[in-house]
């Protein structure tokens, strides 16, 4: 079994539903306490073993590259000032050189159509993807729990989360097949933002896969599907009559950054348990509380 060494970050969207925010900041660059969203999503890749990851960025997305670049001024100007904790920081959480690539995906054709951009980066192997518009808070990383599930049944892993039924076709959906083994199911079908009367489950696509590389391939010919866009669901569909697929109920809980609430909610969750303003946080929501 090939191990999981590179993972897909598709980071081209427009981020509208942020707007203004994301006027003129990318979505996945805004901070969620003190740290851009995508740094938490890269964090959670690293912790899962990934040696390499692949953003698949589109315009006025440059401040992406340079935040994983060197800041040579910033840095000067920190050494200068004796701030030794925050030169450290900033230069501590790069990645290692040659452990990144940057691809464009130069139309927003969809999901399905953003992972395929990576293709040649990723090669003949087995890799993950992680939709940064999702966090997700948990004591291993999520995606490190998909790697182990995957380490015991290999094929193709996709996470997901139950979701109440009335806010079900917003996503992907998967229907299980027969029972499941712990917090693994394998499955039968999955479907991108069915009606709700015809989701098969109350179970979402959380926006983490472990996918086989011939998944590309059928990407390279997915017609369009939901909401007129080249969907990655689509194409993983039409893999699933020829590998395994499972889904992992993971430990964890996950915040939607592409929507207004679900980013403020994040944004609250990590603040509670940050080292410097956790104490402060928690006792500013009991003092809302009261109020
Ligand atoms: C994408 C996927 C969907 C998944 C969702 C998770 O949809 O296509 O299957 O459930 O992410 O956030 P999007 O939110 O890009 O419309």
């Amino acid at each position: 079994m090939k191990k999981i060494r590179k993972a897909v970050l598709p980071v081209a969207g427009l981020g509208t539903r942020v707007l203004p925010a994301t006027k003129s900041t990318p979505k996945e660059m805004m901070p969620v306490v003190d740290r851009p969203a995508l740094q938490y999503v890269v964090d959670e890749a690293c912790e899962a073993g990934i040696e390499h990851i692949v953003f698949v960025t589109g315009r006025n997305k440059g401040s992406i590259e340079d935040y994983f670049d060197r800041a040579y001024e910033l840095e000067a100007t920190l050494r200068d000032r004796n701030k030794t904790g925050l030169l450290d920081r900033i230069t501590s959480e790069l990645p290692e050189a040659g452990s990144t690539s940057f691809v464009r995906q130069q139309s927003p054709l969809g999901l399905g159509h953003a992972i395929w951009c990576a293709r040649d980066v990723i090669g003949n192997e087995p890799f993950a993807i992680l939709l940064p518009d999702v966090l997700v808070k948990a004591e291993k990383s999520c995606l490190a729990q998909m790697v182990e599930a995957y380490e015991r049944v290999g094929g193709n892993i996709v996470a997901v989360d139950e979701v109440p039924m009335e806010r079900i076709s917003s996503y992907g959906v998967i229907a299980p097949k027969g029972r499941a083994d712990g917090n693994l199911v394998e499955m039968s079908a999955m479907v991108e933002k069915p009606p709700t009367d015809r989701a098969p489950s109350n179970l979402k696509i959380t926006g983490r896969y472990i996918l086989q590389p011939e998944v590309m391939k059928l990407l390279s010919d997915q017609a369009a599907g939901a909401s007129g866009e080249i969907q990655l669901t689509d194409a993983m569909t039409r893999l699933m009559k020829q590998q395994t697929f499972h889904a992992l109920k993971y430990d964890g809980q996950d915040y939607d950054c592409g929507s207004k609430y679900g980013y403020f909610e994040a944004n609250v969750a990590f603040a509670i348990d940050h080292p410097e303003i956790g104490e402060e946080a928690r006792a500013l929501l009991k003092r809302l509380q009261q109020a």
